[in-house]
């Protein structure tokens, strides 16, 4: 297949280029070169490379940015969308939207099926909601992919590193670590949702919303606690709760698969198995990008 992936240099971008070495060709234009808030670019390059798939990974997701500049996060994240599915539609190309467990209140504690009404409490919920909605208005049979608190080498590059790393990173240095005991996701790998998105894309069946996580859940202090767990790192970690005066997130963003083994897809690994694989493959870098650790999802 020929894949057109814009935000495709990304942390999970950068999965998916890795996982189509010799199976498929990707382009991926630099944001420079295809701004997704940009149509005429948008429209030149997918008229140019001529993809069977268009994949939008592209995002404005850092989740306070998004509150202080709504204009923008919709920009990128719900008229973006709408630009590059319609693009991609236009040229009779399948459309991919990367989402979010952020669409949800997380609200309840059963987690969330792919049926599931959207209800999100924050900008980049609604952004990314909307999102989902134009491109299923805009590109009849786009598929919708959700995640939740993705990981990858690559680092995200919007919210400038991942949580694996910034765990790492506090505790080389010594330092207290406090993090959530009352947030419950679904801890995503960028290489595993990258693999699982492309054997859906392969098996030509899928349409609507897929939820692509690594099974199981946890709490962001149950994931920094296994982190270090599996590292044999020692720090100093303790449990908070959330605060009154951060921006909303859902309490209880877990997403549930109860469709991808119908499209025919493996059952997805464990998120304390991808974050093994993660660990393992690891190489210490100094210039790794670190976010805090407030700043997750
Ligand atoms: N990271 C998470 O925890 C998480 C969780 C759930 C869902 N998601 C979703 O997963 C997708 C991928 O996330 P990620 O972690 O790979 O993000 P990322 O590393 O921040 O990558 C996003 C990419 O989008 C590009 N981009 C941003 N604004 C753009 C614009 N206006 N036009 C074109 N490109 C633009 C960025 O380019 P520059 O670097 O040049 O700005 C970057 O390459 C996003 O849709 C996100 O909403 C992420």
């Amino acid at each position: 297949m020929r894949l057109l992936a814009f935000g495709g240099w990304g942390q999970l971008g950068t999965d998916l280029a890795r996982a189509c070495q010799g199976r498929h060709e990707l382009v991926r234009p630099r944001r420079g070169e295809a701004d997704v808030t940009d149509p005429g670019a948008v429209r030149r390059v997918v008229g140019e490379v001529r993809p069977e798939v268009v994949i939008n990974a592209a995002a404005f997701h850092k989740v306070e940015a998004c509150e202080s500049d709504p204009a923008a996060a919709f920009g990128v994240n719900a008229v973006g969308a709408w630009t590059v599915a319609r693009a991609a539609a236009e040229r009779g190309a399948r459309s991919v939207y990367v989402s979010t467990d952020y669409v949800f209140d997380g609200a309840g504690e059963a987690g969330y099926l792919e049926t599931d009404s959207p209800r999100p409490i924050n900008v980049y919920g609604v952004t990314k909601a909307a999102g989902e909605r134009l491109v299923e208005l805009g590109a009849p049979g786009a598929l919708v992919v959700r995640a939740s608190g993705l990981f990858g080498h690559a680092g995200s590059s919007g919210k400038g590193g991942n949580f694996v790393e910034s765990m790492l990173a506090m505790a080389s240095r010594g330092e207290a670590i406090s993090v959530v005991d009352d947030r419950t996701f679904s801890p995503t790998s960028s290489h595993d949702l990258a693999h699982r998105l492309l054997l859906l894309l392969e098996s030509g069946r899928g349409s609507g919303i897929y939820h692509l996580v690594n099974a199981g859940s946890c709490s962001w202090f149950e994931l920094a606690g296994a982190i270090f767990g599996i590292a044999g790192v020692e720090a100093d970690l303790s449990p908070r709760a959330s605060r009154p005066e951060e921006v909303p997130r859902p309490r209880c963003s877990v997403l549930l698969d109860t469709r991808s083994e119908a499209a025919g897809l493996p059952p997805a690994p464990s998120w304390r198995d991808a974050l093994r694989r993660y660990l393992t493959e690891r190489k210490p870098r100094a210039d790794r990008m670190v976010t805090s650790p407030d700043r997750q999802g």
